[in-house]
C-alpha cells in the first residue's frame, strides 16, 4: 500500500505530534564537557581558534564547575597544560602536577560531578609526541609504563575515570594492569579506540600546546580512510579491558560510529573535536547559518549515528538550550 494510504506527512503536522516521534533525543546527561586547566592565578583565558573555551587557572575553577554542574552536565574531561615540559613528559605523571592538582579542586567544589581525566603525555613532552621518542621514532613499549603511571596517578588524585589518548599498542591493558594492582579495579577507562589522524584537531593543539615539534602522528594515530582497521582497534581495547569505546572525530566519522555500534555492546562515546566545533562558530560568526540549529543538527547525527554520549565543547550551550526548550515544552498546550 502506498500513497494515498500513506501519507507521512501525518505525523509532520504539528511541534507536539513531531516531538513525540523523535526518534533521537538528547539531554544533559549525554554530554562529557572538556576543561582546560593551566598554572597561575586568576586566569581564565580564551582560546583564540576556539570561541567561548577558556584555559582556567584551579582558583578559577571552582564557579566554572558550579556552572556545568548546575547545568546538569554529568562529567568533564580534564585537559592540563603544564609549566615545564621535558622530553619523558615528567609532570604528566607528577603527584602534584597540574591536573592532578585540578582533579583534587574540582572533586573539593562537587564531589558529584564526573571527573574524567584525558591520559596522554603529548601536552607535557618538549617533542609534543604521545610517547617516548628515540631517534625521532616514537617508541611504543618504552611508552606504556609512563602512560600507565600518568593514569595511575589520576586514579590517586581522585579521578573518576581515565581516558588515555595516545593510540599506542597495549596501552589500555598495561594501565588495567597497574590501576589493578594499585587498588583501582573498579575505575574505568574510556578508551580513545578509533583516533584518527585528523585535521580537525588543529585547535585543540593550540588551546593545550601541544603540537608535535617534528614529524606528525600518523605512525599512532589512524589513517582517515580505514574503517575495517576501526574494528580492529575497538576489539583489541575490549579485549584489553576498555569500559566506553570512542571514535573520535565525530562527524567526518559517522559511518565508523555506526560500525563500531553495530559490532560492540560497550557503551560508545564519539569526540567533537574542536576543529568541528572552531568551524561551526567561524561559518556563524560570518553570518553563514544558524549556530543553534546547526549544533543541534549535528549533535542529533552523531547521536543518531549511534553514539551513546558525546564529548564536545557545545555541551554547556546545548544544556541550556536543552533547558529553555524544556521551559516552553511545558508552558505551550500541546495542541494549538
Ligand atoms: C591528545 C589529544 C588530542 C585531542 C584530545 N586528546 C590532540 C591530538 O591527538 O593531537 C584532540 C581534541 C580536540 O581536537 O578537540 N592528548
Amino acid at each position: 500500500m502506498s500513497f494515498p494510504n500513506q501519507r507521512p506527512r501525518r505525523l509532520r503536522g504539528n511541534p507536539a505530534i513531531r516531538r513525540l516521534v523523535k526518534e533521537t533525543r538528547l539531554t544533559a546527561g549525554t554530554f562529557i564537557y572538556p576543561l582546560f586547566v593551566v598554572p597561575g592565578h586568576g586566569i581564565k583565558k580564551e582560546i583564540p581558534s576556539m570561541p567561548d573555551q577558556f584555559q582556567y587557572s584551579l582558583d578559577k575553577l571552582p564557579q566554572e564547575i558550579e556552572e556545568i554542574s548546575r547545568l546538569d552536565i554529568p562529567a568533564i574531561l580534564l585537559f592540563g597544560i603544564p609549566s615545564s615540559k621535558d622530553d619523558v613528559g615528567s609532570e604528566a605523571y607528577a603527584k602534584n602536577g597540574i591536573v592532578q592538582e585540578a582533579v583534587r579542586a574540582i572533586k573539593k567544589t562537587n564531589s558529584d560531578l564526573l571527573v574524567v581525566t584525558d591520559v596522554c603525555l603529548c601536552e607535557y613532552t618538549s617533542h609534543g609526541h604521545c610517547g617516548v621518542v628515540k631517534n625521532e621514532k616514537i617508541e611504543n613499549d618504552p611508552s606504556l609504563s609512563l602512560i600507565a603511571k600518568t593514569a595511575l596517578s589520576h586514579a590517586e588524585a581522585g579521578a573518576d575515570m581515565v581516558a588515555p589518548s595516545d593510540m599506542m599498542d597495549g596501552r589500555v591493558g598495561a594501565i588495567r594492569a597497574l590501576l589493578d594492582k594499585n587498588g583501582f579495579s573498579d575505575l574505568p577507562i574510556m578508551a580513545y579506540s578509533v583516533k584518527y589522524a585528523s585535521a580537525f584537531y588543529g585547535p585543540f593543539r593550540d588551546a593545550a600546546g601541544s603540537a608535535p615539534q617534528f614529524g606528525d602522528r600518523k605512525n599512532y594515530q589512524m589513517e582517515p580512510a580505514n574503517a575495517r582497521e576501526a574494528l580492529r582497534e575497538t576489539a583489541l581495547d575490549v579485549e584489553e579491558g576498555a569500559d566506553i569505546l570512542m571514535v573520535k572525530p565525530a562527524l567526518a566519522y559517522l559511518d565508523v560510529i555506526r560500525a563500531v555500534r553495530e559490532k560492540f555492546d560497550l557503551p560508545l562515546a564519539a569526540y567533537n573535536v574542536s576543529g568541528e566545533y572552531a568551524m561551526v562558530k567561524a561559518a556563524a560568526e560570518k553570518g553563514s547559518l544558524d549556530y543553534r540549529k546547526t549544533v543541534l543538527e549535528i549533535l542529533t547525527g552523531i547521536r543518531r549515528a549511534g553514539a551513546d554520549l558525546i564529548i564536545s565543547y557545545h555541551a554547556k550551550e546545548v544544556a541550556s538550550w536543552l533547558e529553555e526548550e524544556k521551559i516552553q515544552a511545558e508552558t505551550v498546550p500541546a495542541f494549538h
